[in-house]
């Protein structure tokens, strides 16, 4: 029996690179080997402030970036966290075994307090229990994520083993299968959507390149001939690393260290290879949003499938917990 897999992100619009290296692309690998789920987890993202009449179209946003980046929903469940209201009913069973000061402690709820300081609400604190939930009703082994969400994942366990303790063997403890973290072209902070520092899947080559050539190399080449150090630059640690062949990194490398390539050339060779492995992306992100019903049947059919799943472990959580009843 394969082991199983699941993973989601919050349909916050047009997705990015760091969302596809950090995840995507690996979730598009994975699925060969493992039966995987995909969710769009809508209700994580009302915990910050957000407009009802956009989030329908982020929802498909999300899942047509899901698909462009390779899923394929024959052999992967891509789902619609609302539409299975059993990760829900599940979070509510696990909160009863979540101690607060861990979920007062989690980064992204002091990062996101902090950020919204009028609006510190339940679903801030409650949202890695969602995510636990979200991930132990698929009794999932694995979650491939970026490195920001090891936190939600080391707390995932606690709560899995926290509720085997109390009323018996029901969830494995699921390991996280990390991808690297993909900085903005700022090279400050992990690339999001919020601080816009982000090239998004369906951007042009043409948009690709203003964002590409004056992004942060090396502080120490600030004239062609200085040379540089490759580690210490965000274009090769985040980007070139993920998008060129060895051959064209050692090359680079050799080239930064001896001065004998700039910058500028260096990321003309980058942005060959991005616009080489994103053209098809983008180009199925437009015909994908030409034909939206089609997107949407894709979320039905697997959320239906993900329903049958979840409401068997719900229905197993119920009966440990002595909610043994036949309606
Ligand atoms: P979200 O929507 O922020 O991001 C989706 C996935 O993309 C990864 N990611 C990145 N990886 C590398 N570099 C970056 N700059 C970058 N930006 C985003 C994230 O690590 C993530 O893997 N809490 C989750 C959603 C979630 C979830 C789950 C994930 C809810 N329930 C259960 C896994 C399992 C989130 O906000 O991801």
């Amino acid at each position: 029996m394969k082991k199983k897999i699941f993973s989601g992100a919050q349909p916050t619009g047009r997705l990015h690179i760091g969302n596809y290296i950090g995840a995507l692309k690996n979730w598009a690998q994975l699925q060969y080997d493992y039966d995987c789920v995909f969710g769009i987890v809508d209700y994580h993202a009302i915990s910050v402030p957000f407009s009802p009449s956009e989030m329908k179209q982020r929802v498909l946003d999300c899942a047509i970036g899901f698909l462009a980046s390779g899923i394929d929903p024959e052999k992967s469940i891509i789902m619609l966290q609302s539409l299975v209201p059993q990760h829900t009913e599940l979070t509510w069973i696990l909160n009863s075994v979540s101690p607060v000061q861990d979920l007062m402690r989690v980064p992204t709820f002091k990062e996101k307090s902090a950020q919204h300081k009028g609006n510190i609400n339940m679903g801030l604190l409650d949202y890695p229990v969602l995510m636990a939930a979200d991930i132990i009703i698929y009794k999932a082994d694995f979650v491939p994520v970026g490195d920001d969400q090891v936190p939600h994942i080391e707390l995932t366990r606690e709560i899995a083993r926290e509720f085997n303790k109390r009323y018996g063997y029901t969830f494995p403890e699921p390991k996280e299968i990390l991808g690297p973290r993909i900085l903005g072209l700022d090279g400050q902070a992990k690339m999001s959507k919020t601080l816009g520092n982000c090239i998004y899947l369906d951007e042009t080559p043409d948009e690709i390149w203003k964002k590409l050539a004056p992004a942060l190399t090396d502080t120490r080449r600030k004239r062609r001939n200085d040379p540089g150090e490759p580690k210490d630059c965000n274009i090769y640690n985040c980007y070139l690393k993920r998008f060129c062949d060895k051959e064209e990194i050692r090359y680079i490398e050799e080239g930064c260290r001896k001065a004998s390539i700039g910058c500028l050339e260096c990321k003309k060779i980058l942005f060959k290879k991005i616009v080489k492995e994103l053209t098809p992306v983008r180009e199925k992100i437009l015909e994908l949003r030409q034909n939206e019903n089609y997107v949407m049947d894709i979320i039905y059919k697997g959320s239906k499938k993900a329903r049958i799943i979840a409401e068997k472990t719900l229905t197993e959580v119920k009966e440990k917990i002595g909610f043994d009843y036949k309606l």
